[in-house]
Parts: structure tokens; C-alpha cells; sequence
């Protein structure tokens, strides 16, 4: 199949960087977006406890396991489990001068991914869609009931992920990213997304938990899942977690 012509081709070719081309210049921070997202009105608000920031499995260990699984048990994850894996792939872990850094770099450490988490079954948090509040460590819920039906349903049909106790959901904030790089953006708000899948697998795998990343899904279905538009804020990838 030639491809040359479409858009995918067009969009590499229009975003290269190319050495005698001038790059283009970000306008300056007074520019950019807010780095973090805020909402008024979750309709409950869960404080996560304190990660685990010491200790555990060796890294190599992990990288020799890890595999994607999606036969799941269906039983509860702690939440000791959820807190460990919000933080592992988008949680604070440092400051350098103003900007708090996390797990999981980003491109100019702009972070365009917000975290979302479709509860499914965690002791002592109620299911529904939740929105990781960053900077307290804290989970503010934006839907209340069982959305794993529907969940699956927009991943095109995925029925197994209806067993996982956890999905974990990211959808980048697009203007967070191409104030400074404009289309070039979208590389990074998916490059970005996939390191936090990749992170979030490993920290699933160090709690023996299975997990398997989803870039197969209707993309305005899971936006609307959320409660985004899917164009100022564009889902770009999703992990689920279970007991297996
Ligand atoms: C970008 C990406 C998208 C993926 N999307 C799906 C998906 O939608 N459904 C699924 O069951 N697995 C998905 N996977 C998992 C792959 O099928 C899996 O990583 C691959 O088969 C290799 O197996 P392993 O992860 O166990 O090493 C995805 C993996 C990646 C990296």
C-alpha cells in the first residue's frame, strides 16, 4: 500500500526537525498553559496514602518479567496498591528551580498527560472515574458508578478488561505541549504517554500485578467516558490493572 500522500507521511514530514532549517522558537513561559489541571468540583475526594519510595524488586527481575496479561481475577486492589502506582508512572518525585518533576519525564517537562483512573474494584474507594490530583496525591472523582461495561465497549470491545480492578487512563491537554513545540507536540504527547504505560507495568509487575496497556480504543468514546472533548484534551493511551 502507498501511503506516501496521506496523512500520517504529511505529518512526519511537516514536524521534522531538519539540520540548515530553522527550528521553530517556543514564545516565552508567559506563554505557556498551566501545568496542572484543576477541577471544583469532584464529587468526593480521596487522599491516597504515602508511596513506597525505597525497598522492593530488582529492576532487572522486573524487565525479565514484565508481560502483558489480561486474565484477571477481578479481586480488589489495596489502596496502599493504586496509591504505588499513581505515583510510579505520574507522581512528584523532585523540584529543579520551579517545576515539580515526576516518575516519568516529559518532553521540556511540560506534562501534557493528565492521569485518569476507572476504579473498578479497590478496597475502600468507590468505583467510578476518578482524576489524579497530581500535586496533593489524591484522587477526585469526576463520575460515581460501574463504567467497566462501557469502558471495554469503547476499547473495541476488549471484554477482558472488564476484570481489572484498575484503568488507568491518560488524556493529554494538547495546548500544554504545542505552545512550545506546535505540531511537533503531538509526537511527544504520545511518546510521553507510552513512557507512562511503560513505567506504570513495571510498578504493576514490582506488586505482582498484571497489567496490559490499550492503544486500541474509539477515541471520542473514552473521551466522553471522562468527560473531555477529545480535541483540547485528546486521549493518548490507557493501562488496566488486575489481581491475577
Ligand atoms: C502501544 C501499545 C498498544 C497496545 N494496545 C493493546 C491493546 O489495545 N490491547 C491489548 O490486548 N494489548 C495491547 N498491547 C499489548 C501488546 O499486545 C503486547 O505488548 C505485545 O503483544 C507483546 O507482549 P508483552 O507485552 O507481553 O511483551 C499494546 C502494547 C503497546 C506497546
Amino acid at each position: 500500500m502507498d501511503m506516501s500522500s496521506s496523512v500520517g507521511p504529511q505529518y512526519q514530514e511537516a514536524t521534522k526537525y531538519v539540520r540548515g532549517r530553522p527550528v521553530p522558537q517556543a514564545p516565552g513561559w508567559a506563554a505557556a498553559p498551566p501545568p496542572y489541571k484543576s477541577y471544583e468540583d469532584y464529587l468526593e475526594y480521596v487522599e491516597l496514602p504515602e508511596p513506597v519510595r525505597d525497598g522492593g524488586r530488582s529492576i532487572w527481575e522486573l524487565i525479565n518479567e514484565r508481560r502483558s496479561e489480561r486474565d484477571y481475577t477481578g479481586e480488589a486492589l489495596s489502596v496502599e496498591e493504586l496509591s504505588q502506582l499513581l505515583w510510579a508512572s505520574a507522581g512528584l518525585t523532585g523540584e529543579l528551580e520551579k517545576t515539580e518533576l515526576r516518575a516519568v519525564g516529559s518532553a521540556g517537562a511540560l506534562y501534557p498527560n493528565e492521569t485518569y483512573t476507572i476504579v473498578q474494584a479497590v478496597d475502600g474507594i468507590s468505583r467510578g472515574v476518578y482524576h489524579y490530583d497530581v500535586r496533593e496525591h489524591a484522587l477526585g472523582m469526576l463520575a460515581d458508578g460501574d463504567y467497566s461495561e462501557p469502558l471495554a465497549q469503547a476499547c473495541l470491545g476488549q471484554t477482558w478488561m472488564e476484570a481489572a480492578s484498575a484503568v488507568f487512563v491518560w488524556g493529554a491537554v494538547v495546548a500544554r505541549c504545542a505552545w512550545k513545540y506546535q505540531n511537533r507536540a503531538y509526537r511527544y504527547l504520545y511518546l510521553d504517554a507510552g513512557h507512562l504505560g511503560a513505567q506504570l507495568q513495571l510498578a504493576a509487575a514490582a506488586l505482582a500485578l498484571g497489567s496490559c496497556n490499550i492503544g486500541a480504543f474509539f477515541d471520542d468514546e473514552v473521551a466522553d467516558l471522562i468527560g473531555l472533548d477529545g480535541q483540547t484534551e485528546v486521549i493518548t493511551y490507557l493501562t488496566a490493572v488486575g489481581r491475577v
